[in-house]
């Protein structure tokens, strides 16, 4: 018989429960999408499997679906990521199955995402595009029987823009990583706070006056160079794209190819989204005591094998989630094996700006559920979307903003006006 769960250890659960109501009170516009969705039902009859981090903030998230009338199922997106609490409290007391254990090797990934794919959903969700590469490889016939697949992050949408530009895409999905709801906001302060967290529930080192290079200038990379300037350090950007080069330099960072950053840096946080972009000869340049971090979403950033190679000696867990690599007469020290940092040493990003990724998710999801047959390709979140979302937050918040005036409305349609 086939299992209907996988966790860690169903005796997690009150604890589990107690981090999901925590998240919960800093998810107000959720809890609102929520209790209008109890009433209204718009995921009635649908089966909808995420392939998500494990955290309470998901675990809201699913509740959302469940009250919308959905039968859900969630897997993990990371095997470093999941809160073997939150997953069981999810089997015990919110009857939501979950294959997720904290330290899943691939092989287990891959089973879990294969139990997601063999309930036959309608709606997908992914952080990362792992599920819906895994159905374009094999459960290709399922693809017609889905309305959409919905992605949360950047690198999920890069993969399905591939996809979809290798005329290979079988479904539609929702970019939702695009909508400003989302990336200004997570990718931007979830990241830039939670990357920081990460760093420093490992290390437990002082930020001030410490040389920090962040490699990638994308949401994420502003918003980590800005909060650790914010907190006292001097803060170097390596990029590949001028033009965000370029932004850095102009927001008043230290802009450098990676070969000068690494000679001075004293810790190194990759968010690029690309492959190996600290290798053997930035590892050769650095000083003894470098850390080295990843806050992107796949563990290819920084090459670890290099490195391996490299090294005399390794000793893994010096400290919870810090491996140190001797390599001739210095160290370098490794936090989270090269995988999310902030996701695998912290908690990722806090409730209160998960709220309005999950909100934007919740909201694709009932959209396209209602909108049944959508073209095959990568679509936006509508701005009807995005704005209601920003209302809630900004009512739940107790800010309010003015309004046009019918004549300064009129104004910004008109052409005739002018010096
Ligand atoms: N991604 C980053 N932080 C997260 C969180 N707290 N929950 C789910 N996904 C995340």
């Amino acid at each position: 018989m086939k299992k209907h769960y996988d966790i860690t250890d169903l005796k997690l659960a009150d604890d589990g429960r107690r981090r999901i109501e925590w998240a919960e009170r800093d998810m107000p516009v959720l809890n609102h999408i929520k209790q209008e969705a109890l009433k209204t039902k718009p995921l009635k009859g649908l089966r909808v499997a995420a392939c998500l981090h494990v955290t309470a903030e998901t675990a809201n998230l699913m509740r959302t679906f469940q009250a919308a009338g959905a039968e859900t199922l969630l897997v993990a997106s990371n095997p470093l990521s999941t809160q073997d609490e939150v997953a069981s409290a999810l089997v015990a007391y919110y009857h939501i199955p979950v294959f997720a254990r904290h330290g899943e090797n691939r092989a287990m990934y891959y089973q879990h995402l294969q139990a997601a794919l063999e309930t036959r959903p309608h709606i997908t969700l992914d952080d990362g595009a792992d599920l819906i590469s895994l159905l374009h490889k094999d459960y290709k016939s399922q693809a017609g029987d889905i309305i959409a697949s919905l992605e949360e992050t950047t690198t999920g949408v890069i993969r399905l823009r591939a996809l979809a530009a290798a005329g290979k895409l079988l479904l539609p999905v929702v970019a939702v990583n695009d909508a400003r709801t989302k990336h200004l906001f997570d990718n931007r302060y979830g990241t830039g706070q939670s990357t920081l967290d990460g760093i420093i529930r490992a290390t437990n080192m002082l930020i001030a006056g410490k040389t920090i290079v962040v490699v990638g200038y994308g949401w994420c990379g502003r918003g980590f160079a800005n909060r650790a300037r914010g907190m006292g350090a001097k803060v170097v950007v390596t990029e590949v794209d001028e033009v965000k080069a370029l932004e850095a330099a102009m927001d008043g960072f230290a802009v450098m190819p990676m070969k000068e950053a690494a000679k001075i840096g004293d810790l190194f946080c990759t968010l690029s989204g690309d492959l190996h972009v600290i290798d053997a000869p930035h590892f050769r340049l650095m000083k003894d005591g470098a850390i080295v971090c990843n806050s992107g979403h796949f563990d290819v950033e920084i090459n670890l094998a290099a490195l391996k190679k490299m090294a005399q000696k390794v000793r893994k867990q010096i400290r919870n989630q810090v491996d140190e690599y001797t390599v001739g007469r210095k160290k370098i020290y490794v936090l989270s094996e090269g995988r999310l940092v902030n996701l695998a040493a912290a908690e990722g990003h806090p409730a209160s700006v998960m709220d309005m990724s999950f909100a934007t998710q919740a909201l694709s999801a009932f959209s396209v559920a209602k909108s049944k047959k959508l073209a095959i390709g990568v679509h936006e979140v509508s701005a009807e979307i995005e704005n209601k979302i920003a209302r809630l937050k900004l009512k739940s918040m107790g800010i309010s903003i003015d309004k046009l005036t019918p004549a300064q409305a009129n104004y910004l349609q008109s052409w005739e006006a002018g010096t």
